[in-house]
C-alpha cells in the first residue's frame, strides 16, 4: 500500500486530481447523516486537513459513523476537485479502513487550547496545528544548520555526553554515577570515593562539547558539534531548559571577527532557508503567534547586525538604570532585561556584544591586551536576548595555565586541552548557538517549553 502525503496533494494538486489515492491520518472532525458523511483528516505533513466523503455503499458504513475525533484511518478514493467549496478538493472514499478508533474522552477539542494546558499532554500536543508547525520547523532548522556547515566543509563531530570536565566552569552539572547513594563509599576525609564508581572518577553530563570540539578543530580546521547539553541551572524562566541542544562550530586559524562573521551568516542562512521552505508554517506563526514576525525576520536576513563592546553597552545601559530591576555598572553580568533593551530599543536588530570582563566569562577565553577583558562575543536578538555565546580561545599555554590557577581549576582534568597549546597551537575561535532559542526566535514562540518535544526544566521531567 502506497500512501500519499496530504502535503503532496496540496503541492502537486494537478498530478492527483481524478486519480485514486490512499491517505492515512487522524480524524480532526466528522459530520454525518443517515446515508453519507464527511471525515476531516490530518496526517501531520501539512496544515490543511483533507476532507473525505463516504457513503452507505461502504460495507463498514456503521463502523465509520461511530468514529471519534482522534481515530486513525486509511482512506482510498478518487481525489475530486471541489471548486465551489472552501477546500480545493476532497477524496470520495471507496474504502475507509479503521486502524484504531479513539476513546470519546480525547482531550483535544476543536477549540483553541492554551499552551499551558497542552504542556500537560505533551504526548498529544503534536497533533495540534501550532505544535505541528513548531516541530516541522524545528526539524527544518536542524537540517538547515547541518546544510550550512556541510556546504562549507565543516566536519560534524560527535562529542561525548558523559564527561569528566566542566567546560563552562560554572558547576551547573548533573552528576553521572552508578553508586548506591545509600551506601556510598567515603574516603578518610568524608568525601565520596569515586574510585568505586563506574568510571573510577566523578563524571557528569556535558554542559558543552566545546573542549572536545577544539581538539578536532586542531586536526580538521573547521568542525561543528550538534547535540544535547545539560545544565542544572536553577533558572525557572521562559528561556532556560535543563536539557537543550547546542550547535558549536570551532575554527582553527580564526579570530573573533571571523567568529562573528560565521555566526551572522549562519543565522541569516537558516532564516532564509526556513522562510523559503516552510512558507505556510511561517505565515501561521505570523498570524497566530507573533504578528510582525515575518517582517522582522526578513529585515534581519537583509541587514547587518550591530556591534558594540561590553564597555560601550554598559555606558548605554547606565543611562537607563532607573528602568531596570538590576542596575548596571561595569563588571556586572548582563541580565535578560539589559540584553533585550540593547537589541530591541537601542539597536532594533541583532547585536554582537564583545570584549566582556574576564571575571564574568569562562577560563578558556583569550585575554585582550588591556588584561581586563576577553575576546568574547554574545549575539543578542529581539524577543529573547542571548542566543549565541562565543569567543576566540586562549592559545598561549602559559596564559591559559595562569588563568586556570587563578580560578582554582584542577590542571590534571584538562591535560588534553592544555596539550593542544603544546603541540602546534594556533589561534582559533568558536561559538555555541542555543538550538531551542534559535527555534523560539524563528517561530516567535515565547516559551522554551513549547519548542521542545518533551521539555526538562526545574521540577519537570514528564514522559
Ligand atoms: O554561552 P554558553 O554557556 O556558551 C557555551 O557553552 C560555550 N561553550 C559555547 C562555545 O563557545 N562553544 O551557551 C551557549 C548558548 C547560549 O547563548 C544560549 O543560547 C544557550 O547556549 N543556552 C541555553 N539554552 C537553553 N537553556 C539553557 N539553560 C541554556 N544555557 C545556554
Amino acid at each position: 500500500m502506497e500512501l500519499v502525503n496530504i502535503k503532496d496533494l496540496f503541492r502537486n494538486e494537478s498530478e492527483y486530481i481524478g486519480k485514486e489515492v490512499t491517505v492515512g491520518g487522524w480524524l480532526r472532525s466528522k459530520r454525518d447523516s443517515k446515508t453519507f458523511g464527511f471525515l476531516v483528516i490530518n496526517d501531520g505533513t501539512f496544515f490543511e486537513p483533507l476532507q473525505v466523503v463516504y457513503g452507505d455503499a461502504l460495507d463498514n458504513f456503521a463502523e465509520i459513523s461511530k468514529l471519534n475525533v482522534g481515530a486513525a484511518v486509511i482512506v482510498t478514493g478518487v481525489l475530486t476537485a471541489t471548486p465551489q467549496a472552501k477546500q480545493p478538493f476532497e477524496i470520495q472514499a471507496s474504502e475507509v479502513c479503521v486502524e484504531g478508533n479513539s476513546a470519546p474522552d480525547y482531550p483535544l477539542q476543536k477549540k483553541r487550547h492554551s499552551f499551558e494546558y497542552l504542556r500537560t499532554i505533551s504526548h498529544l500536543r503534536p497533533r495540534t496545528n501550532t505544535f505541528q508547525a513548531v516541530f516541522r520547523v524545528r526539524s527544518l532548522i536542524a537540517y538547515a544548520i547541518h546544510k550550512f556547515f556541510q556546504e562549507r566543509d565543516f566536519v560534524y563531530v560527535h562529542t561525548p555526553l558523559i564527561t569528566g570536565s566542566d567546560c563552562e566552569g560554572a558547576g551547573e552539572m548533573f552528576q553521572v554515577t552508578t553508586l548506591d547513594l545509600d551506601q556510598v563509599p567515603h574516603t578518610e576525609d568524608g568525601s565520596i570515593d569515586f574510585k568505586e564508581d563506574f568510571f573510577g572518577k566523578p563524571t557528569n553530563l556535558t554542559v558543552s562539547g566545546q573542549l572536545n570540539g577544539e581538539t578536532y578543530a586542531m586536526a580538521f580546521k573547521n568542525i561543528y558539534t550538534f547535540g544535547p547539553t545539560f545544565r542544572a541551572e536553577n533558572s525557572n524562566t521562559t528561556r532556560h531548559a535543563a536539557e537543550f541542544w547546542m550547535i558549536e562550530p570551532e575554527m582553527a586559524f580564526a579570530d573573533l571577527q571571523d567568529d562573528m562573521i560565521l555566526a551572522e551568516s549562519m543565522l541569516k542562512y537558516v532564516i532564509n532557508y526556513v522562510l523559503e521552505h516552510a512558507p505556510e508554517e511561517m505565515a501561521f506563526f505570523n498570524q497566530f503567534v507573533d504578528k510582525g514576525l515575518l517582517e522582522r525576520l526578513q529585515h534581519v536576513a537583509s541587514s547587518d547586525f550591530a556591534h558594540v563592546t561590553y564597555t560601550q553597552a554598559v555606558e548605554i545601559l547606565e543611562k537607563h538604570n532607573e528602568e531596570f530591576e538590576y542596575k548596571v555598572s561595569w563588571g556586572c553580568d548582563l541580565q535578560t532585561e539589559h540584553e533585550r533593551f540593547l537589541t530591541e530599543k537601542e539597536f532594533g536588530r541583532p547585536v554582537f556584544v564583545t570584549d566582556y570582563p574576564k571575571e564574568i566569562k569562562a577560563f578558556y577565553m583569550k585575554l585582550n591586551d588591556d588584561q581586563k577583558t576577553v575576546a568574547a562575543m554574545d549575539c543578542l536578538v529581539p524577543g529573547i536576548g542571548e542566543i549565541i555565546g562565543g569567543s576566540q580561545r586562549e592559545d598561549d599555554y602559559d596564559k591559559l595555565v595562569g588563568r586556570m590557577e587563578e580560578l582554582g581549576l584542577n590542571k590534571e582534568d584538562y591535560d588534553f586541552y592544555l596539550d593542544l597549546r603544546k603541540y602546534g597551537s594556533a589561534r582559533h575561535a568558536g561559538f555555541g548557538l542555543g538550538f531551542e532559542r534559535c527555534v523560539m526566535y524563528i517561530t516567535g514562540m515565547g516559551n522554551i517549553r513549547d519548542v521542545i518535544p518533551f521539555p526538562r526544566t526545574v521540577n519537570n521531567c514528564e514522559l
